[in-house]
């Protein structure tokens, strides 16, 4: 089987499916843009050895892991939830760029509320980035799970604050809400199935060296 087995990609719909494209076509493998339309989950690309699916972004770590897909792109973000197990992750493709952030509404003093040591209530769908934040800084937390949306938690009284992505702020600033901390830089990353490194090397590793070498003349 080594060397004409086929690679799979896994990719979530939006940002990502349509910044990967570019870096794949940068590493000689063209995807033609339109496929994502069909509605298909397998996907084919130029290179007849290499085809990709499309799960839901949270579920990328997750093919990969199990092996289900040889590669994927999955931002940090997700990475951090998933916490990464099964998963090498070579190469930071710099796309996705946005970051973690503690947000609250405009009028809610959050400085003085940590200062005071008060508990505060924080909706977030990164849990995991949320609690280990909230730890490392000592500030005592309760956390509310939700699924997307964020922004409305503040407003309606779900929540003191909420951890959440920020790109442009815009959501945040139609929301009246104010960044208060930076948690940390996000940007997406290929993650490989351990086992396919070893199994698949004469077709990943290639795959591997173009992409880095694509990010970074990109
Ligand atoms: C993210 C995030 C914010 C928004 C921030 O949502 O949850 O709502 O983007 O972007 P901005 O700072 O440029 O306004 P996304 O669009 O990824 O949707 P989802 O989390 O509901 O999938």
């Amino acid at each position: 089987m080594e060397g004409n087995s086929m690679i799979t990609l896994a990719l979530s719909k939006g940002r990502i499916f349509d910044d990967t494209v570019p870096l794949l076509a940068a590493a000689g493998i063209a995807v033609d843009p339109s496929v994502i339309e069909s509605r298909r989950l397998i996907l084919p690309t130029g290179d007849p050895q290499l085809r990709m699916i499309v799960v839901r972004a949270s579920d990328v770590p997750t093919y990969v892991q199990y092996g289900a897909a040889d590669l994927g792109v999955a931002g940090k973000d997700v990475l951090l939830e998933h916490g990464g197990d099964g998963l090498y992750q070579p190469i930071d493709l710099r796309i996705g760029r946005c970051r973690m952030c503690v947000a609250a509404a405009r009028d809610f003093d959050y400085a003085s509320a940590v200062r005071r040591g008060a508990r505060l209530r924080v909706a977030t769908k990164f849990v995991e980035t949320a609690r280990r934040h909230f730890a490392d800084k000592g500030v005592h937390v309760d956390l509310i799970k939700l699924y997307g949306s964020m922004e409305l938690a503040p407003l309606v009284g779900l929540a003191d604050a909420i951890v959440d992505i920020v790109s442009t702020g815009s959501t945040l600033k139609a929301n009246n809400l104010v960044e208060v901390e930076e948690i940390m830089p996000i940007s997406s990353r290929l993650i490989v199935n351990q086992a396919s490194l070893k199994t698949k090397a004469t077709q990943i590793r290639p795959l591997l060296a173009a992409l880095a070498q694509a990010v970074d003349q990109g």
